[in-house]
């Protein structure tokens, strides 16, 4: 096991590196940084440290922020301030301290045998937790990730599921078969965790599982609870986007999402209107998968409302939500709607390149639902826009065919929504500012439908 001592005096660093090595020479290696950045640097890239020591007199921070931020980046684990009796009461922050049971305190001065007991105590309770043991060092390649939110599905997993320390450590998180809480996936969650990992076997079992989890539960949710409806159904374009990624378009999957666009009708019909609906709308992330699922109710809605015949066109709309930004590489470009957009200067060349692939990828993704027919243009102009500033062709509104209009509306509302969250006032205000844009060609009628829709009151 490693150990960090995080202390502005070097003095200490030999007192303390003599200790150890007397006492704790084959078991733990101490390493020791003079500042706060140096302790960030050196647990993110030699880590992993399985105990971490700060001495409280720390001129240039502050310990127990140093201790938070420790917690918030690689987790909690054994952590003992050390000080003067003073300097321990002034600057180890009371809240900090009783919120964690694996954080002690050791008074100055330095006594080889209390010294020896309290650090003996951090190893006990390192091992109580299987921290040491749960750290394994594996390629990335024998890993799969799996986006956090997977896991609220679940109470337990018969896997055991990782944490990736750096590029070839993982750290045990949730152990096979052990049950876990919400509120542990939540506080990785806080931790900016975006992904777990899972061994690549049992990966694909985790996404099979989850497909028929939430096939079983569209089934038995009632007719009167279309919000737990909506919730399901984007719990399932995650895994299905998930499994389209890391193993295809199988048939399993075609049925998969087959039931998910049927669900989507399920809960419009269940809506008196579309207002209730979108401020009811379970918009708690605003990622890919919820902006998928909400695209695809006002598509279907505006489908609706022209009267179109409407089964076969609201299943390519649905479609077409549900693939559309698959390929969007991180969820935050998910909201760089068109070719001027000043969030581009700040990507790389080849990371704009394929954002500004990703319609023409997931319109070919299309090609292998071969039920729905032209779903591909659709998709391949989600990004236009009336004025010709869209891409990837910058097509204007006298070439837009008036289904893509209907998705590229819904698309562009959403992701209005996202960005300025869903009250009465913000659907309205959006409405105002699309009237200029949308208020054209085969644009004119989707629009004004919604927007009929949204000003009723
Ligand atoms: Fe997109």
């Amino acid at each position: 096991m490693k150990a960090l001592f995080v202390c502005d005096e070097k003095e200490e660093w030999t007192l303390l590196t003599n200790l150890f090595h007397a006492h704790f020479n084959k078991k733990i290696s101490l390493v020791c940084v003079r500042k706060a950045h140096e302790a960030m640097e050196t647990l993110t890239f030699d880590g992993p440290f399985g105990m971490i020591i700060i001495e409280c007199g720390m001129k240039d921070s502050d310990p127990t922020d140093l201790a938070e931020d420790i917690f918030d980046t690689v987790g909690p684990r054994p952590l003992i301030f050390v000080g003067t009796q003073t300097m321990i009461k002034d600057r180890v922050r009371d809240d900090f301290y009783n919120e964690h049971d694996m954080v002690t305190l050791y008074e100055k001065p330095y006594e080889a045998e209390e010294v020896t007991k309290t650090i003996e105590d951090a190893i006990n309770w390192a091992k109580k937790e299987e921290f040491e043991n749960n750290i394994v060092e594996l390629s990335t390649e024998e890993f799969l990730p799996l986006k956090l939110r997977n896991f609220y599905l679940y109470q337990q997993v018969p896997f055991d599921v990782y944490v990736e320390l750096t590029k070839t450590k993982f750290i045990k998180a949730i152990s096979a078969n052990k049950p876990y809480t919400q509120s542990q996936i939540q506080d990785f969650q806080k931790r900016n965790i975006k992904y777990l990992y899972l061994e690549k076997n049992e990966h694909l079992n985790f996404l099979e599982n989850s497909i028929n989890k939430i096939k079983k539960s569209l089934k038995l949710i009632p007719q009167e609870d279309p919000k737990k409806r909506i919730q399901t159904i984007i719990a399932g374009v995650l895994v299905a986007h998930q499994y389209i990624k890391d193993v295809g378009v199988a048939d399993n999957l075609k049925e998969f999402i087959d039931i998910l666009i049927d669900n989507i009708s399920k809960s419009l019909k269940a809506y008196s209107n579309l207002e209730n609906l979108l401020l009811e709308f379970p918009m708690e992330h605003g990622d890919i998968a919820e902006q998928a699922v909400l695209k695809a109710l006002i598509s279907e809605f505006i489908v609706k409302s022209l009267g179109w015949r409407s089964d076969l066109t609201k299943s390519k709309t649905g479609l077409t939500a549900i693939l559309h930004d698959i390929y969007v590489e991180r969820e935050e470009w998910s909201t760089i709607t068109y070719k001027d957009h000043p969030d581009l200067d700040y990507l790389e060349s080849e990371q704009k390149q394929a954002l500004m692939e990703h319609p023409k990828k997931a319109a070919e993704l299309s090609h292998y639902f071969s039920n729905y027919s032209d779903v591909d243009f659709i998709i391949e102009e989600h990004h236009e826009q009336p004025d010709g500033n869209g891409f990837p062709r910058g097509l204007n509104a006298g070439k837009i065919t008036q289904v893509s209009a209907i998705f590229i509306i819904s698309s562009n509302f959403v992701i209005q929504l996202v960005m300025n969250g869903i009250s009465q006032s913000s659907l309205r205000t959006i409405i105002r500012s699309f009237m200029s844009i949308y208020n054209v060609g085969n644009f004119k009628e989707p629009f004004s439908l919604l927007s009929k829709e949204i000003r009723r009151k």
